[in-house]
């Protein structure tokens, strides 16, 4: 893997050293609109890097400040469904690591499981489960990025979890919190799939994070992850899913979703 070329590049084009990485889910790389000084590089211009596909996801790096804070945000990320494979789904957060970026803020479209959720919630992630049927650290081990076995007990910082949730008070938000659950998509998940999903202890779906979370954790970043609930999963209620409910959510809880995320790199 060529993550030392995609870093030098960045570094030679970029002056700021970001401390915390982004990563914005579907309907939400609107974040980057609160960056400042921002420094913009397209993926297909970084050497080595993956170039994105789906249409919504505009594909770049951006570098820049919140609230003074250095940051490095990618505005559309890889998802395994796209046929991409695990390193390339992951290649990012090796990339920010490479940078020097200690801390990740991991950001997802997701569908609630819990039935006391409902559209528009935001949940902070506890945990997750690995559904996805592979494990991007398949292979053999670069022991100068991380062990062999790492361990998970605490993949989602708890400091962090507490920082998301003070802020969360001090804005008046309320902040629901649970389980990711990780799934490849890109169809949908079954009604009967959702009862499985919720039986075992998952309380939002998605097919996203989990690939990303585990490479951060590998690598000892410590990691924040927020779900924006932008539908009820499969079965929950009388009707289809769609990817544009999905998206108007994201657009309705955009003014909240910033607060909250911006106030948090601040406080992190
Ligand atoms: N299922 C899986 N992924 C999703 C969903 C969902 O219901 N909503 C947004 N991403």
């Amino acid at each position: 893997m060529n993550i030392q070329q995609s870093a030098k590049f960045l570094q030679e084009k970029v002056s700021i050293k970001p401390e915390i990485g982004l990563i914005l889910g579907s309907g939400l790389g609107v974040l980057v609109e609160e960056i400042e000084n921002q420094v913009c590089i397209p993926y297909n211009e970084i050497p080595e890097f993956p170039v994105s596909t789906v249409e919504g996801h505009a594909g770049q790096l951006v570098f820049g400040t919140i609230k003074g804070v250095p940051v490095v945000a990618m505005q559309g990320r890889f998802h395994f469904y796209e046929g991409y494979d695990m390193n390339k789904v992951t290649f990012p957060v090796r990339v920010m690591k490479e940078l020097g970026v200690e801390k990740i803020v991991v950001t997802n479209a997701a569908g609630g499981v819990q039935t006391d959720f409902v559209p528009g919630d935001l949940m902070l992630i506890t945990d997750h489960i690995n559904f996805m049927g592979t494990n991007p650290l398949i292979g053999p081990n670069d022991n100068t990025m991380g062990v062999r076995f790492p361990d998970m007990s605490e993949a989602y910082s708890k400091r962090l979890g507490e920082v998301a949730k003070g802020v969360a008070t001090k804005l008046g938000l309320d902040l629901k919190e649970g389980v990711y659950f990780g799934v490849t998509g890109p169809s949908y998940e079954t009604p009967a799939e959702i009862r499985m999903i919720r039986t075992v202890g998952g309380d939002a779906v998605g097919m996203s994070t989990v690939p990303e979370v585990i490479v951060a954790r590998h690598a000892g970043m410590e990691v924040l992850g927020i779900s924006c609930i932008t539908n009820m999963a499969a079965g929950i209620l009388d009707q289809p899913l769609n990817h544009e409910e999905v998206i108007e959510t994201t657009e309705k809880v955009k003014a909240n979703f910033l607060a909250l995320v911006k106030e948090i790199v601040s406080e992190m």
